[in-house]
Parts: C-alpha cells; sequence; structure tokens
C-alpha cells in the first residue's frame, strides 16, 4: 500500500499510538502543551540536526508530531509509542538498540543516531484525519 490513512480522533493528549506506512512503523503522537513548550524551549542551533518543532509539523496543528518510527542510527523501533513504554532521558522515543534518545519533537538529543526521526510527506484530509504518503 503506498499510502496510509490515520484516524487521530482517539489519540488522546499524551498518547501515541504506532501505525504502518510502506510495511515500516509510523508514530502518531498527541503532544500535551507540556511536550511543545519544552520543544520549543530548545535553541535548534544547539541540535545535532536542527530543526524547530515548526519545521516538524503543519502550520496550527502542531500537536501532531507525525514521524517514522525507525531508529536513524541502524533502523531498530525506538521505544516510546506504547502504553507504559519507556520514553527515554528527553520524554520522546528511546531507542533501546544503541541508546539513542530523542526529544518530543522526536529530534535526536544523545547516542549514535545522526538525525531526528523522519517526517514523512502527509496531509490532513479532515481535522482529524491525515493520509501519508
Ligand atoms: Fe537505534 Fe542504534 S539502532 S541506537
Amino acid at each position: 500500500q503506498a499510502t496510509s490513512e490515520v484516524d487521530l480522533s482517539a489519540i488522546a493528549e499524551g498518547q501515541a499510538i504506532k501505525a504502518v506506512f510502506r510495511s515500516q512503523p509510523l508514530f502518531v503522537r498527541h503532544l500535551t502543551a507540556k511536550e511543545i513548550a519544552e520543544a520549543d524551549a530548545v535553541d535548534p542551533s544547539t541540535l545535532r540536526d536542527p530543526q524547530t518543532l515548526e519545521q516538524r509539523t503543519v502550520d496550527g496543528k502542531k500537536q501532531w508530531l507525525i514521524t517514522m518510527g525507525v531508529c536513524t542510527h541502524l533502523g531498530c523501533v525506538p521505544l516510546g509509542a506504547g502504553e507504559g513504554e519507556n520514553r527515554g532521558e528527553f520524554g520522546g522515543y528511546f531507542c533501546p538498540c544503541h541508546g539513542s534518545a530523542y526529544d518530543t519533537a522526536a529530534r535526536i538529543r544523545k547516542g549514535p543516531a545522526p538525525k531526528n526521526l523522519q517526517v514523512p510527506t502527509y496531509k490532513y484530509t479532515s481535522d482529524t484525519a491525515i493520509l501519508v504518503g
């Protein structure tokens, strides 16, 4: 399947889910106001892969963080998009394979991964649904 549709309406604030896009895990996360503030408090020029949360989300939809669930180091699936999973020291995602820690904008903050979790191409098909791909 070339595209994946994701219904956002059932994803509570603070929750992240795992979906599938082109046979790979896709993370869809409903950020809390606190998580957005944490991401915005970081000076992007200090980051390994400098990007703002704005640049990683759609205008006016900053609370919806859509990324691939594939660690940019060697491709493991990071934790943090499931019930009770370890989100790591920066509160985003944590890759248990070699200890890469991502922040609430899924930007790499610590460990061997070179890049932020990839944001796929997607668009909103309604206020509560996206089409990825
Ligand atoms: Fe994620 Fe190595 S594959 S840290």
